[in-house]
């Protein structure tokens, strides 16, 4: 079947807000001229504010491809599913477009002459069906089998999304959106779901926003459930709030989500926000980034690129989504190397973003945070004191969080490590902290 499609039409807060159109292979998109007019309106991404000029070439495309599965290998998977002789994102959304990351809904007609609007409802078993198959297999994120469940996400993990309906699981759709957000770990690190949960509730009690997750169990398969944020309860029905990520936010493509790809750094992240986010609300969204490079920096995290950070998008209204995709790569590191208690062993560990052009672990020193809080516009201690309070409590909230889990999961090697990357994570800020190095 060779599908063509030469409109995508963009739903936003339940109004037409634009038009995507492929006339002979260039893309342009065009807001809804009712859209614009109506100051309750939102854009669709801060790269395209409202205007009735269309937007066409490059920023048009990468918007779109970071709608998708950030692996070609996904996207190729994806294309032959559907039958499509192409893995453009527009071919792709034209299937895959309907519950998206944000509160897009993406369809190759008017939504007026949608059909289905009945729930599948999802059992028990194929949901472990689906986990198993991603864990055989990381680029096969859908079941061939199911009649709905056309979602589409970012990121490299393989992964689908559910919505819960009154304890039952069913697939989303355009008029069902997905509630939470299913991610079965990386394969080859073996309990990365369940440290992945860990490192967001420890990141949590230390007082950053963060998703709501679980681990949850299917037919003995475990799973990170992550609940969705940009999904809410409004008037009794579910509906989408609107989101993008910082790739999306800055024009970038997903080929340089990393920094050191040519994609944006934390000080691009810094101008997206004193652009975008209401005034009143700029310092609060600097303090929050200040604190999630000082965290990345301790629990070793080293994959917090630009598509790992979101902002919501309300009508007249900018602000940081909580944080998401946490996970300490430290822990999957060999464990006699973990169990040394050796810092230095995590040095050339490289972050995702920079601080003072250094992306080493081991090359964080008091110049960065010395330069967090200059770019971020905090006192001249900020995120020296930050690091002392992380330092301080992460260790006792670590072990109080993996104590809740049950036995089976504190069991797995990752799992066991953590306590002991996290103790020389602790030493590494200690020393750094201390007087003498400060001299
Ligand atoms: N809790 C959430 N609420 C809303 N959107 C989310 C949430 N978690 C992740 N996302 C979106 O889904 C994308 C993929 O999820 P992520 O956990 O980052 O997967 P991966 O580990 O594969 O990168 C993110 O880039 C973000 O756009
Ligand atoms: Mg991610």
């Amino acid at each position: 079947m060779n599908l063509v499609t030469e409109t995508l039409f963009i739903y936003l807060y339940d109004a037409l807000a634009a038009r995507i159109v492929r006339d002979d292979r260039i893309i342009s998109l065009q807001y809804d001229a009712q859209y614009v007019l109506d100051d309750q309106s939102a854009p669709i991404s801060l790269q395209f504010p409202l205007t009735t000029t269309p937007y066409s070439g490059k920023t048009v495309e990468f918007f779109l491809e970071n709608l998708l599965p950030d692996r070609p290998e996904v996207r190729t998977q994806w294309a032959r599913d559907a039958g499509l002789d192409s893995i453009d994102a527009f071919d792709l959304l034209a299937i895959y477009g309907e519950d998206v990351a944000g509160g897009l809904e993406i369809y190759p007609y008017e939504k007026s002459q949608q059909r289905k609007t009945a729930l599948t409802p999802i059992t028990d078993a194929s949901i472990a069906a689906r986990i198993r198959q991603i864990r055989n297999d990381s680029t096969q994120w859908n079941m061939k089998d199911t009649a709905g469940g056309q979602f589409s996400l970012g990121g490299a993990q393989g992964k689908f999304a559910l919505a819960l309906v009154d304890n039952q699981w069913f697939e989303p759709s355009g008029a069902h959106p997905s509630t939470h957000i299913f991610k079965p770990g990386v394969n080859n690190f073996d309990g990365s779901d369940i440290t992945e949960h860990v490192m967001m509730r420890v990141a949590e009690q230390l007082g950053l926003e963060t998703a709501q997750t679980s681990i949850r169990q299917f037919d003995g398969e475990h799973v990170l459930v992550v609940e969705r944020f940009d999904r809410e309860y409004y008037g009794g029905s579910l509906r989408r709030i609107h989101q993008e990520d910082f790739a999306q936010a800055t024009g970038t493509p997903v080929l340089r989500k990393y920094e050191s790809d040519g994609g944006p750094g934390y000080k691009d992240m810094l101008s997206v926000i004193t652009k975008h986010v209401n005034p009143e609300f700029i310092q609060s969204a600097r303090r929050a980034l200040a604190h999630s490079l000082v965290f990345f920096w301790i629990m070793g995290h080293a994959d917090a690129h630009s598509k790992n950070f979101s902002v919501r998008i309300l009508p007249n209204n900018v602000s940081l989504t909580p944080l998401y995709d946490l996970n300490c790569s430290l822990a999957f590191e060999l464990e006699s190397t973990c169990k040394a208690l050796d810092y230095t062993a995590f040095d050339n560990v490289a972050l995702a973003m920079s601080v003072n052009k250094k992306f080493k672990i081991g090359d964080f020193t008091l110049d960065s945070l010395n330069e967090i809080n200059r770019e971020c516009e905090l006192e001249p201690n900020y995120s020296a004191v930050f690091a002392a309070y992380v330092a301080a409590n992460i260790q006792a909230i670590l072990i109080d969080v993996i104590e809740e889990l049950p036995i089976e999961y504190q069991q797995l090697q990752a799992v066991k490590n953590l306590p002991y990357v996290i103790f020389s994570q602790t030493k590494r800020v200690k020393h750094l902290l201390s007087p003498e190095s400060q001299e």
